[in-house]
């Protein structure tokens, strides 16, 4: 495949930040990707550029692709770490190197008549489960004790049918919000979910009949890097300022007198020995890093050996190109881990996570249900379609 040309744009993301577009041209047509922005960022994650300085280093660097016959995805991504020797890829940063990298895998793919997730799969393709973010808040648009409350199937007869209960969760949750949130005005935060300052009791108790009802189990990401001051973990709305062990007792017991099946994120991103305790303490449920392992090979190897966690969350925005990616999916799974592959809170309409998701085999998928969100979960339904064929 012949690089006939190579172009950047400044687009948006829906947290209304700019953010780049790259566009490939051969001769089989034009693909183009863009990249999610994240609000939460691990300090593990690789350099996010700002959009002014990534295309003046676009510019410096794209004569190396343009003209250029590319074959394989392992060729692009080792010419971006020829390119940019730094391990967080602070140099081009990572953004722009990821939004080169998927960009290929896009053109590759086409150029072999195929879409992105028949590309990527070898052999037998399954459909992942949705997680979806239903409540919750941020700094920026009111901040609720979680970071997320999500809603996740049982049992999966098919994505469709898990998204249909999901959206119907979401919808009774608003109705039972009216009732037991004064302050409920049907806003939604970044990634569309309702805005709710109740605190975790409340809500989980309007979950937990929601999630009952609708046949669905309840997720929680604590994002707890944000709740620990170095000391301990302080919840404002709730009045909670919790020591290390006692943030393990407090997850543990809720999990237990609540339907909850997904925990994400619970302990700062350096905390691997609170993470593995809790593991320990509430298998089978799902235990997983976000923070802790920013898609990163090595730190997914450090939990690995600590037993941090029995799951996963892959964001390509945390490792900046599409062949560490797919180490870490690969290392994950061949210990056994669940991954799951997950937007960010600010996204574009690029729906290449449903393609990697499906491609390398996820387990779930961690969407919004919502708003500007439902262009993931379409793509997933276009997906499933094409696979019962
Ligand atoms: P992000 O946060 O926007 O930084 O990806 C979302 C999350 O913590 O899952
Ligand atoms: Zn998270």
């Amino acid at each position: 495949m012949i690089v006939k040309n190579l172009r950047i744009r400044e687009v948006f993301a829906t947290t209304t930040e700019k953010t780049i577009e790259v566009e490939l041209e051969t001769k089989k047509g034009i693909v183009r990707s863009s990249i999610p922005i994240g609000t939460s960022r691990g300090k593990y994650e690789v350099k996010f550029l700002p959009v002014e300085n990534v295309i003046k280093k676009f510019l410096m660097i794209r004569r190396r692709f343009t003209g250029e016959e590319i074959r394989t995805q392992e060729e692009v991504d080792s010419l971006l770490r020829m390119i940019d020797k730094t391990q967080d890829l602070r140099e081009i940063g990572g953004n722009l190197a990821l939004a080169i990298s998927s960009v290929f895998l896009k053109a590759l793919a086409f150029e072999n008549d195929m879409e992105v997730f028949e590309f990527l799969s070898k052999g037998k393709t399954t459909i992942p489960k949705p997680i979806c973010n239903v409540a919750g808040g941020w700094k920026e648009s009111g901040k609720s004790d979680v970071q997320e409350y999500l809603f996740l199937p049982v049992h999966q007869k098919s994505f469709l049918d898990s998204v249909t209960k999901i959206a119907n969760a979401y919808r009774q949750t608003a109705s039972m919000l009216v009732q037991k949130d004064p302050n409920f005005a049907f806003s939604k935060n970044l990634e569309s979910a309702w805005v709710t300052k109740l605190d975790i009791e409340s809500t989980l108790k309007i979950l937990d009949r929601v999630a009952t009802e609708n046949l669905l189990k309840i997720g929680l990401d604590f994002a707890a890097s944000q709740l620990w001051n170095g000391n301990e973990y302080v919840y404002s709305n709730s009045g909670l300022k919790l020591s290390r062990t006692e943030q393990i007792s407090f997850v543990e017991d809720l999990t237990k007198r609540y339907p909850i099946s997904y925990v994400e994120d619970p302990f700062h991103e350096d905390d691997f020995v609170s993470f593995s305790t809790l593991t320990h303490r509430i298998e089978p449920r799902i235990v997983c890093g976000d923070d802790l392992y920013a898609t990163n090979l090595e730190r997914l190897k450090l939990g690995i050996r600590n037993k941090a966690s029995n799951g996963i969350v892959i964001k390509p925005s945390q490792v900046g190109t599409i062949s560490d990616t797919i180490k870490v999916v690969n290392e994950a799974k061949k210990n056994k881990m669940i991954t799951i592959m997950s937007h960010r809170s600010g996204e574009t309409e690029d729906t290449l996570i449903c393609h990697l998701a499906v491609g390398l085999g996820c387990e779930y998928v961690k969407f919004g249900i919502s708003g500007e969100r439902t262009v993931k979960i379409n793509e997933m339904l276009r997906i499933e379609e094409k696979l019962k064929k």
